[in-house]
């Protein structure tokens, strides 16, 4: 299939077939012909930029868009300057937004110089109509906007670009179609995310998400573990497991299967020697789904646990289905069963009706849980979520809350980080250091980031790392030769 997809023996000008991803092989192939047209006329190749931002599930899309953009025969920009930039944004907060329009100014005076180049914006943004309007009005330069539910049509959709000459939207509210086996162009050959499912039902009263990426679906596990198969076989070892709520993973599959006992059948994959997922929603971690990341020699020793607020009451408030007990009783049972497990959370600072009272809860789970690591965000107003409408916290009062947690969070961090020292484990080298050449930058099944000397050729592999000093979020290492 992809790996083997040759576009030459797709004849362009067949009739579209009607089922996906075929009919997307025959724009491929269209497209290929046209990009074909405009390298000779210009005399040289043509290049793309495509980019990530905000989550994992951001940057994985952008690995099936920079797959078809390679079989369509785009070279990789090193640059802007390139005459195919798609930005695949995230609204999960509003200076997200305020970022993706910064940059539109800088590709806009590219574009005056190449009037050939394409300017694209998907991802979740997109899924929100004022921003469609606003892209209308004040940059209608921008040639192409899609949404998150129809990635897999990114090579008709160029086509139409390219024919028309006109400004292309197609963003969609929802869809229950999954369409498998696009290509992909993974960052790493090592390692890569995986989509189990997609879509939110949670309805967080402050969270964006269930609005822009819709209903929860989830893949089979048949194509999930093939997909990840096929990883491995063209060298993968670790594999990111990828869903807003993968606990709740398999609501509405035919046949039922539940999230541990997906992980039990991605253990038996050869190949894959480490297994990462994200998200974890509290209100779903199961005590199964413990005993299998216990008894598990290849699930990472890393758990995302998104705790968002320590007070019951604001917890209430934003719909999350827990109370602070509950909270503390679960991270309680994991560090129980698991004490080698890193536990890392979310936190939000801020959220409407938060009293000294409800921020000082959260200090104390932050205590009493102390986190190997933790994301805290201020609070941002979304429109279109419960939360936006109540009334809201003063920024000057969200502030010091704010730097007292980051202080409180990252010299918790830092204690929990030197008990590593002294240690020997196994660390996936990832690249060269980008300090220093002649030293190799990896992940422990932690996930916290070790610096050692070693030879280039060890990227991708996993070597044992005798850690010699603790640095506060990163470690300094040496190789182990065993002794
Ligand atoms: N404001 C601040 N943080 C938010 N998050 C989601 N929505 C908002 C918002 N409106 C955070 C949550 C979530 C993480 C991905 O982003 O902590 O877990
Ligand atoms: Fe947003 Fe809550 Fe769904 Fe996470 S679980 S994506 S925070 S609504």
């Amino acid at each position: 299939m992809l790996d083997t997809l040759n576009l030459d023996t797709i004849d362009p000008n067949s009739r579209l077939p009607e089922n996906e991803p075929m009919r997307q092989f025959v724009f491929m192939a269209k497209c290929r012909e046209i990009l074909r047209e405009k390298e000779q006329r210009l005399g040289r190749p043509l290049k793309a930029s495509l980019q990530a931002f905000g989550c994992q599930m951001s940057a994985n899309d952008v690995q099936t868009l920079t797959g078809i953009a390679k079989q369509i025969g785009f070279e990789e920009a090193d640059s802007e300057e390139a005459d195919l930039v798609l930005y695949n944004t995230c609204t999960v907060r509003e200076n997200a937004n305020e970022r993706i329009y910064g940059r539109l100014g800088h590709l806009h005076s590219l574009k005056k110089k190449n009037p050939d180049m394409v300017i694209a914006i998907s991802g979740c943004m997109m899924q929100e109509e004022t921003e469609i309007e606003t892209i209308k009005k004040v940059y209608p330069f921008v040639d192409l906007v899609f949404g998150t539910h129809n990635v897999y049509k990114f090579a008709e959709l160029l086509y139409t670009v390219w024919t028309t000459g006109k400004m292309v939207v197609d963003v969609w509210k929802d869809s229950p179609l999954i369409v498998e086996n696009l290509p992909v162009q993974r960052k790493y050959p090592f390692k890569t995310g995986v989509n189990i499912s997609f879509g939110c039902d949670n309805f967080c009263t402050y969270c964006i998400v269930p609005y822009v990426r819709g209903r929860e679906k989830s893949r089979t596990p048949e194509s999930i573990l093939e997909e990840i198969r096929r990883h491995a076989d063209s060298g993968a070892v670790e594999i990111m497991l990828l869903g807003q709520n993968v606990n709740s993973y398999g609501k509405g599959l035919e046949t039922p299967c539940s999230f541990p006992e997906l992980l039990r059948r991605v253990e038996e994959i050869d190949g894959i020697e480490r297994i990462r997922f994200m998200t974890s929603h509290p209100k779903d971690l199961s005590d199964e789904l413990i005993q299998v990341m216990k008894e598990s020699d290849k699930i990472a020793r890393h758990l995302h646990l998104p705790m968002q607020s320590g007070s019951t009451e604001i917890l209430k408030k934003m719909n999350r289905r827990y109370t602070k007990e509950q909270y503390l009783e679960l991270a309680g049972k994991v560090r129980r069963e698991i004490p080698d497990m890193a536990i890392t959370t979310d936190i939000i600072v801020g959220f409407p009706g938060e009293t000294e009272e409800d921020f000082e809860d959260t200090m104390d789970v932050v205590r009493q849980v102390r986190f190997e690591g933790a994301f805290t965000f201020i609070y941002s107003r979304r429109t279109g979520t419960p939360a936006a409408k109540w009334e809201q916290v003063p920024q000057q009062v969200i502030q010091p809350r704010f730097d007292r947690l980051l202080k409180e969070v990252q010299t918790i961090a830092a204690e929990k980080c030197a008990l590593g020292t002294g240690k020997v484990e196994k660390v996936l080298v990832e690249s060269l250091d980008s300090h220093d050449e002649k030293m190799l930058s990896g992940r422990l099944s932690n996930n916290m980031m070790v610096h050692f000397p070693g030879p280039s050729c060890l990227i991708g592999q996993m070597v044992p790392v005798h850690i010699t000093e603790a640095h506060g979020f990163y470690y300094i290492g040496e190789m182990w030769k065993g002794r």
